[in-house]
């Protein structure tokens, strides 16, 4: 066992305040809010405005995160943002993210692994702190999604929402903090969920704005059988790596894509439905943004203790999907 383990030691969220309503897609695409509730169990999701960019969402998230853990902005060692949403392809959004923290010096970069993003960032942020390499990581899952939703698709801008949530990590007693993960991909799955255009294969230009491709595309169909599928092997995967059986898990905090995938797969895995959380009523799928809130939300609720063992699952576009074990300190 590694000699430093990482665990939470400060959270913090932030969502724009305008909310978009299933009443108010009613007026924008040939949809219903039934259809949207029955088939996905979205409500509300909050939609940035104006110049609001992902790195302002992912400062307040990690301004209240840093105010939590009870450290100074100095303290932090390494700045990591989980996004697929960047203010721009570069610099990275952990840059933007430190200019606006008021520091400098700090490591910063970023990490794309789509709607599995945070958990590719909490196993990645984990090991600079059991390394002993950094005490103290601040770990950002936010994506504005909305500003790449075409909203004349009702397949796909039902769905998405914006937001961020932020975990300052440090070193923690061996034992306790991040147990186990289990990460995966499968490259072959990259074309049902992708942002053609705006890349080096296909930069943007006049005929990529005509024929829309630097929006969200999905084959929804494709990606839910893929989603009930994988939550339960990521789950399974880190279940195995911690030599943990299902039954120990208090909590799951799975991304919060549709609330049919979380039930099925709740369902396959055996797991009382209890102990999940789900918040996407309110906010839609937000991405890298999802499990954070999700977790945010347990947090707050005060049920938290010493010794708790969460699981967070995620699974996006890549294909990617993986999970954490967290024991709580
Ligand atoms: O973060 C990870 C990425 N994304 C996901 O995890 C999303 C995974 N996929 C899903 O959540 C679901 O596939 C959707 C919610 C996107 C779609 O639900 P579905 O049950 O798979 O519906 P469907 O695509 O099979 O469509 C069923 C019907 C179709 O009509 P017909 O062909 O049966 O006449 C669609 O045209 O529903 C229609 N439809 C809609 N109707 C009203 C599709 N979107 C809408 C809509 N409102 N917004």
């Amino acid at each position: 066992m590694s000699k430093h383990a990482a665990g939470i030691a400060g959270m913090g969220v932030f969502v724009p305040e305008k909310i978009l309503t299933n009443a108010d897609l009613e007026k924008m695409v040939d949809t219903s809010d039934e259809w949207i509730r029955v088939r996905t169990g979205i409500i509300e999701r909050r939609i940035v405005e104006g110049d609001t960019a992902t790195s302002d969402l992912a400062a307040e998230a990690a301004k209240n995160a840093i105010k939590d853990a009870g450290i100074k902005p100095e303290d932090i060692d390494l700045i990591l943002v989980a996004t697929s949403t960047p203010d721009m392809i570069f610099p990275s959004t952990a840059c933007l993210v430190q200019s606006k923290l008021g520091i400098d010096g700090c490591a910063a970069f970023d990490l794309q692994a789509a709607c599995t993003g945070f958990v590719y960032g909490m196993t990645v942020a984990a090991q600079f702190i059991e390394t002993g390499m950094y005490e103290t990581v601040l770990l950002i899952g936010a994506d504005a999604f909305t500003r790449h939703i075409n909203w004349e698709d009702r397949d796909t801008c039902i769905l998405f929402g914006d937001g961020a949530g932020a975990v300052v990590l440090k070193r923690v007693e061996a034992g306790y903090g991040l147990i186990s993960s289990y990460l995966a991909a499968d490259g072959r799955g990259a074309d049902l969920l992708k942002i053609p255009a705006g890349g080096s294969a296909n930069p943007g230009s006049e005929e990529t704005v005509r024929d829309k491709l630097h929006y969200v595309q999905m084959n929804g169909n494709a990606v839910f059988k893929f989603a009930v599928r994988i939550l339960h092997e990521a789950a399974i995967g880190a279940l195995a790596n911690a030599g943990m059986l299902v039954e120990e898990i208090d909590y799951l905090v799975p991304h919060q894509a549709n609330i049919r995938i979380i039930d099925s797969a709740a369902a396959r895995l055996g797991i009382d439905k209890k102990k999940i959380i789900v918040n996407l009523e309110r906010y839609g799928n937000t991405s890298t943004a999802s499990i954070p809130l999700a977790l945010n939300d347990l947090y707050l609720s005060g049920k938290l203790k010493q010794g708790d063992n969460l699981m967070l699952v995620g699974f996006g576009a890549g294909l990617t999907w993986g999970a954490n074990i967290i024991k709580w300190y």
